[in-house]
């Protein structure tokens, strides 16, 4: 298997070991992990006796650089948090290695366009999560806004909230920095249903956003710091709403919603709509719903379940990163899920929290 993509993976916490590691395991005829590094040893070290199962021989590291220096990979996948993730992918695109991140990309515009600039400098792949525009669903979601049956598309509305990673029992990583400025509802949650909105509708031209800290302390309930109480410090409830240059979007997303029946997603269209569910939200090859209406025959209106017909390469959204990232470095695929797209999703969620604050509409500058 000496054509197999090497992969270091980056941060060894919840995310890797929930998600990552078992979906390179799925894509283990494809590529393999050579290097994994934490600042704690612990966590770099079992990530490393897990993978190696599939991988072969991997080697653990603590710090970033000296992973970076033993060259013994092609792409790097950052699974730090969130406000590390530019100073990591930095390093990497610098070292001349491809970079798969989770999101958001950076901090800031300006720090992301630095990264892309760096990207092409290099000539380098840098990709981006979340990978829901990559999914079988999504796919099936644009052809079938695409195919015209159901007219034109004027109206995305979507939800996606929960109480958070401090309301997660399982939660093992530490949920502080996700009720932090530089992280919040928008950036962990909203961003998975304003990538699906702009591959639709293209790069959005104003957002305009309300927010509020509804519950402004929380008992940790997870795994990761169990038993402290942490304060909201950003908008734990934020409504938003987009306009593009042929229709508009609206999305709720919280980290003070303890549950909810509303749909994931729902286009609207001039001669129907599609809806997409919350329950299987995270298996990309989960089924959604069509409503075709006819003016000339009420018969012939009604709902259907459309489901995809061929499965992904992973059994969930989040591992189809990695896995359209491996395809991309082995030229079997197009770059989807890229850094420009994600710059302009995270200028909308920086935007739109400037726009709560400022009570009033503004324009959006980046494109795709
Ligand atoms: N947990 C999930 O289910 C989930 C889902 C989707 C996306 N994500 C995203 O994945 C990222 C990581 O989230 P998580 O939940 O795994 O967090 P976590 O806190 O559990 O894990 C992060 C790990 O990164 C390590 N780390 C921090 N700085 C580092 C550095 N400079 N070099 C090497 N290691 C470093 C930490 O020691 C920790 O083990 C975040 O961006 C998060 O938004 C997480």
């Amino acid at each position: 298997m000496a054509d197999r993509i090497r992969l270091a993976v980056v941060g060894c916490g919840d995310v890797a070991f929930r998600t990552y590691l078992p979906s390179l395991e799925q894509l283990g005829d494809v590529s393999c992990v050579t290097a994994t590094c934490d600042l704690d040893s612990g966590r770099a070290r079992s990530a490393a006796e897990l993978s190696g199962k599939w991988s072969g021989d991997v080697r653990s590291y603590t710090d970033v650089g000296a992973c970076l220096k033993s060259g013994d990979f092609d792409g790097l996948v950052n699974l730090t948090p969130g406000p590390s993730h530019p100073r990591v992918t930095h390093e990497a695109l610098a070292a001349g290695v491809h970079v798969f991140s989770e999101k958001p990309l950076a901090n800031s515009i300006p720090e992301a366009q630095a990264l892309i600039e760096l990207a092409k400098e290099k000539g380098r792949l840098l990709l981006c999560a979340p990978a829901t525009t990559v999914t079988n669903r999504w796919l099936l979601v644009e052809r079938l806004v695409k195919s015209g049956e159901l007219g034109l598309p004027t109206l995305i509305t979507g939800q996606h909230s929960s109480m958070g990673p401090a309301g997660w029992r399982g939660y093992t990583g530490d949920p502080e920095p996700f009720y932090s400025p530089e992280v919040g509802p928008i950036l962990d949650l909203g961003v998975y249903l304003l990538h699906a909105m702009t591959s639709l509708f293209g790069p959005a031209l104003k957002v305009s956003a309300s927010g509020t800290i509804a519950i402004p302390q929380r008992r940790v309930l997870s795994q990761g710091a169990a038993r402290r109480v942490i304060e909201v410090r950003t908008f734990d409830h934020v409504l938003l709403q987009l306009e593009f240059p042929n229709g508009m979007a609206q999305l709720t997303t919280s980290f003070a919603v303890a549950a909810s029946r509303a749909p994931a997603i729902e286009v609207h269209c001039t001669e129907g709509s599609v809806s997409v569910g919350q329950g299987g939200w995270f298996d990309p090859d989960a089924s959604v719903d069509v409503y075709k209406r006819d003016e000339d025959n009420e018969h012939a209106e009604g709902w259907r379940v459309e489901t995809p017909s061929t499965p992904g390469a992973v059994d969930n959204l989040i591992g189809m990163g990695p896995a359209h990232f491996v395809a991309c470095l082995r030229d079997e695929e197009e770059p989807v899920l890229t850094a420009e797209h994600a710059c302009h999703v995270l200028e909308i969620a920086l935007r739109a929290k400037e726009s709560a604050a400022a009570g009033r509409a503004l324009t959006l500058e980046t494109t795709f």
